[in-house]
């Protein structure tokens, strides 16, 4: 299988060897710094275990958010250390590698630092495995590598929906832009039986079909795009009803503006910002009738409780489905931590760009380069 990377137990014995793990740690922070939600770093104990208990000695390093290549106290790593020793006290944690230029521009000079004095690499970092940065694709270069047990679990997990995935399959996508989909889309369609589509992006889905939009937002320069993929005859569930904002509501102050339901079609000044009612009812009834199903993306703003209502039906559903289950992106994940159902799905992934990457192409960079180590 093209997908086919060196495991843990494809590693030389690790006793006694000092191992390099490339983890995503790129947890959310609080407006305080503490971290919100500990799910990636919680993933990543399946390897590290194996490899302490192997008798290795762990250095772990990740990024954290998106520091432009220099030190920012806001994106240390010290909460992030500071979890792990709680749960994982032999491990060795470097400071956020996007505080040096050379990760991102997968400086060979950076690799040559990283991998100094280390053994073996070990990949668990699937969150950041679409990037071609210095940590993901140096180090199996120039030592024997393995996937660590999340990444090949999320591998593991997505390309059971490009293998012979049970029909009918369904994926819903929301989210706020087409621009960042529109790939995802192409090659879902050729392998999906519906895509159902909410969140921001539906609304230049509407105007491609000669609906009014009013102030939704949309992508100008995507509706031909999204005029091509109605076209080519797939089928592409779109809202029938929204919930809408009048123009002098603010989004996240519910004591401003009017709320109203509305059709398809958007009045002047209005924002669209969730599927309505009839909506919600119709893409649970896509979501119960699947077989297997792909989750990437809100509805609407469910930050704001008003716009909440479609976000929450999707979950809902997605979490009751008889089906094989996957969900993958921060934000649909916190929307089924929120309503309890983070446990009832199939496959919870740790990674939003990752899986629909992983999805477009059937690879990343970072299975890529496990590919070509010396150990592979
Ligand atoms: C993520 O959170 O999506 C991953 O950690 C990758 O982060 P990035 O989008 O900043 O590269
Ligand atoms: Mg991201």
């Amino acid at each position: 299988m093209a997908n086919k990377v060196p495991q843990l137990e494809d590693l030389p014995d690790p006793a006694g060897q000092r191992v390099l793990l490339r983890a995503d740690f790129n947890v959310p922070l609080g407006h305080d710094g503490t971290i919100v939600d500990d799910l990636r770093i919680r993933s990543a104990l399946p390897t590290i275990r194996w490899l302490v208990e192997a008798g290795a000695h762990v250095t772990a390093c990740s990024h954290l958010g998106r520091p432009k290549g220099k030190p920012d106290p806001r994106y240390a790593m010290d909460p992030v250390r500071q979890r792990l020793a709680e749960l994982a006290p032999e491990v060795e944690l470097l400071e956020n590698l996007r505080f040096d230029p050379g990760e991102e521009a997968n400086d060979s000079a950076f690799v040559e630092r990283l991998v100094a004095g280390q053994d073996l690499y070990v990949n668990d970092a699937f969150g950041a495995a679409h990037r071609a940065h210095a940590s993901i694709v140096g180090p199996p270069a120039r030592l024997p590598s393995a996937a660590g047990r999340l990444l090949a679990r999320e591998v593991e997990a997505l390309g059971a929906l490009l293998e012979n995935p049970a029909r009918p399959f369904v994926a819903v996508l929301g989210g706020a832009k087409v621009s960042d989909k529109l790939g995802v889309i192409e090659a879902l369609l050729e392998r999906v039986d519906a895509i159902v589509v909410g969140g921001g992006m539906c609304f230049t889905f509407l105007q491609a079909l000669g609906h009014t939009t009013g102030d939704s937002m949309v992508e100008a320069d995507q509706v031909d795009n999204c005029r091509r993929l109605l076209d080519a005859g797939k089928r592409i569930v779109l809202p029938s009803d929204v919930v809408a904002l009048s123009p002098d509501g603010k989004i996240g102050d519910p004591a401003t503006g009017e709320v109203r339901q509305l059709g398809r079609n958007i009045p002047d000044g209005w924002r669209g910002l969730d599927i309505g009612p009839g909506s919600a009812a119709e893409f649970t009834d896509e979501i119960e009738t699947a077989r297997t199903v792909l989750w990437n993306g809100p509805m609407g703003v469910f930050e704001d409780p008003r716009f909440k209502a479609g976000t929450a039906a999707v979950a809902q559903a997605v979490a009751g489905a008889r089906a094989f289950t996957v969900v993958g992106g921060g934000d649909s994940a916190a929307a089924l931590a929120e309503l309890g159902l983070a446990g009832d799905v199939d496959h919870l992934s740790t990674g939003g760009g990752a899986s629909l990457e992983f999805i477009e192409n059937g690879d990343l960079p970072g299975l890529a380069a496990l590919r070509e180590a010396p150990n592979a």
